[in-house]
């Protein structure tokens, strides 16, 4: 059965996302947001808009920072959960909702919002995002999200990937397979993923990932005619150096003025 973006991160994905991105390096990305935001020392409050399973939330709280983890897949809040009771972790606080139109129970503003590891090519509607994210932040708070880069995307096209995980005495296959749509500026990734023991087939599921990429200075204009002041861009691998037409991955800075 096919997912669409309401729908996708739901249990057999989320389930296995900690084993697919074991190698995704978060305490380095956490130090690359550290440097984006300069080691502010009055950053305290962040908003981790889709944490996922919490793997840069943690850190962060780690770090000292009051995190309140947003995400709207209950079932990949309901990992992050068990991890943060087994780490008796204390500083973060979980919510469940969308980016679009989240309301919090206690209105608190924040010093910083992140968007790490392209959740902002999930938001459909990106004017509702930010109507709304700007009745959660103080003056001079900072938005930091990562994106895909369209000139990166235009130069080389997505294409499949399969990639396997052993746990358990079972194996993990994911199979991503990437298309463009250019007129919707997104890829439409349809992942399937699968378990086998011994090479029978134990169970599988499929999700289709609508992921738009975006081009630079329409994220300069939007930022700017909303109230915030685009303040860099960089490539996600390269710190200091602005996205070129290999960056796929790129963050952004901005300022809500
Ligand atoms: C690629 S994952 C990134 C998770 C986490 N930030 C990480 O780095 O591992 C994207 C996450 O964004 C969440 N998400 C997508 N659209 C969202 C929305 N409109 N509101 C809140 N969360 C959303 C998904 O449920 C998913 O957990």
């Amino acid at each position: 059965m096919k997912n669409c973006n309401q729908n996708v991160f739901q249990s057999f994905y989320s389930k296995y996302y900690d084993l697919i991105y074991e190698t995704k390096d978060y305490k380095k990305e956490c130090d690359r947001v550290e440097n984006l935001i300069e080691h502010n020392p009055k950053i305290k409050k962040i908003l981790d808009i889709g944490c996922g399973t919490c793997n840069h939330s943690i850190e962060f709280s780690k770090r000292g920072y009051h995190v309140v983890a947003l995400d709207q897949s209950n079932e990949m809040l309901k990992i992050a959960k068990k991890k943060i009771a087994e780490k008796k972790i204390k500083n973060i606080q979980l919510v469940q909702g969308n980016a679009e139109m989240f309301a919090l129970k206690k209105q608190v503003k924040f010093d910083a919002v992140f968007l790490l590891f392209n959740v902002l090519g999930y938001i459909k509607n990106l004017e509702e995002f930010i109507k709304n994210i700007k009745k959660h932040l103080k003056k001079n708070a900072l938005l930091i999200f990562d994106f895909w880069h369209e000139s990166a995307i235009n130069h080389k096209s997505p294409g499949t990937s399969i990639k396997k995980f052993n746990q358990n005495q079972m194996e993990f296959i994911k199979i991503s397979k990437g298309k463009i749509n250019k007129k919707k500026k997104l890829i439409e990734i349809n992942i399937r993923t699968s378990l086998e023991k011994e090479g029978n087939l134990v169970s599988k599921s499929e999700e289709l990932h609508l992921v738009k990429y975006y081009n630079l200075e329409f994220l300069k204009i939007f930022f700017e005619r909303n109230g915030f002041k685009l303040i860099r861009f960089e490539d996600f691998n390269h710190q200091g150096t602005p996205p070129n037409k290999k960056s796929w991955n790129a963050y952004g800075v901005s300022r809500y003025l």
